[in-house]
């Protein structure tokens, strides 16, 4: 479904159009969502089923929790995302000595309107996103944009633990690839610092990763 050179080597990757229900969870998950609506339930359940296949393939099967402002808690030396559309859910993994942190992002393309452009995008991704004589390509490359930051957004906050709005980075699309700016400090990543993007779209749906090598 996903490309295999889509991730780096070193990086346990699994996605799926399937549900899954609480069964796929471990008692203490299984509490902690107790109270979760039915979308939230299954979205979660979903992403733990693809998370633990992940983190198993590391050597880690125990509970994954919710920590600080919804991020997954993993071990220590591992660091892993997930992320849920309405047709595809899907997470990565990886050990800490490879990649310090990973985020992923999920998003059906066509769900980011002109109309919530200056929402999500700085002034000059609107020029850009403008510039676009194609109407699907638009909003191909809009759906992008958006999920890079959301993927950059879960790489960088379990290392910060810092909010970023989604004016407080800046994609933008060159010859080599999206590369995603930072356009405030966010603890040891300083304003102006730019990292790697890569995008991947499959069908309907648009896969955004993110990934801080290792020291
Ligand atoms: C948290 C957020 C990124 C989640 O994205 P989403 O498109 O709504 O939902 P997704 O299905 O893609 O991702 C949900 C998963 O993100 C993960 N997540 C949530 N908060 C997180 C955080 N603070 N750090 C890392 N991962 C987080 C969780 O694993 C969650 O799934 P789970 O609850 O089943 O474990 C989004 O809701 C949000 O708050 N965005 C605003 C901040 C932002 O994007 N800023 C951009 C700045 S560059």
């Amino acid at each position: 479904m996903i490309p295999s050179d889509f991730f780096p080597k070193g990086i346990k990757h699994y996605f799926t159009t399937e549900k899954h229900g609480p069964d796929v969870l471990s008692q203490a998950e299984r509490d902690l969502s107790s109270r979760f609506g039915a979308r939230r339930l299954s979205d979660f359940c979903t992403g733990r089923y693809c998370l633990r296949y992940c983190t198993t393939a590391l050597g880690f099967s125990g509970d994954i929790p919710v920590g600080e402002r919804g991020m997954p808690l993993l071990p220590s030396g591992i660091t892993a995302s997930v992320s849920h559309s309405r047709v595809l859910c899907g997470a990565v993994a990886a050990p800490t000595s490879l990649y310090r942190s990973i985020g992923i992002d999920v998003e059906t393309v066509g769900r980011v309107g002109g109309d919530m452009w200056h929402l999500l995008f700085t002034d000059s991704e609107m020029d850009f996103l403008r510039s676009i004589p194609s109407e699907l390509e638009r909003e191909m490359i809009s759906t992008a944009f958006f999920s890079l930051k959301e993927a950059f957004y879960k790489m960088q906050f379990p290392l910060t633990s810092k909010y970023l709005d989604l004016h407080d980075a800046e994609v933008t699309l060159s010859p080599n690839g999206y590369l995603i700016r930072l356009l405030e400090d966010a603890g040891e990543m300083t304003m102006g610092q730019i990292f790697d993007g890569n995008v991947h779209y499959n069908g309907t749906e648009v896969v955004t990763f993110c990934a801080l090598p290792g020291l």
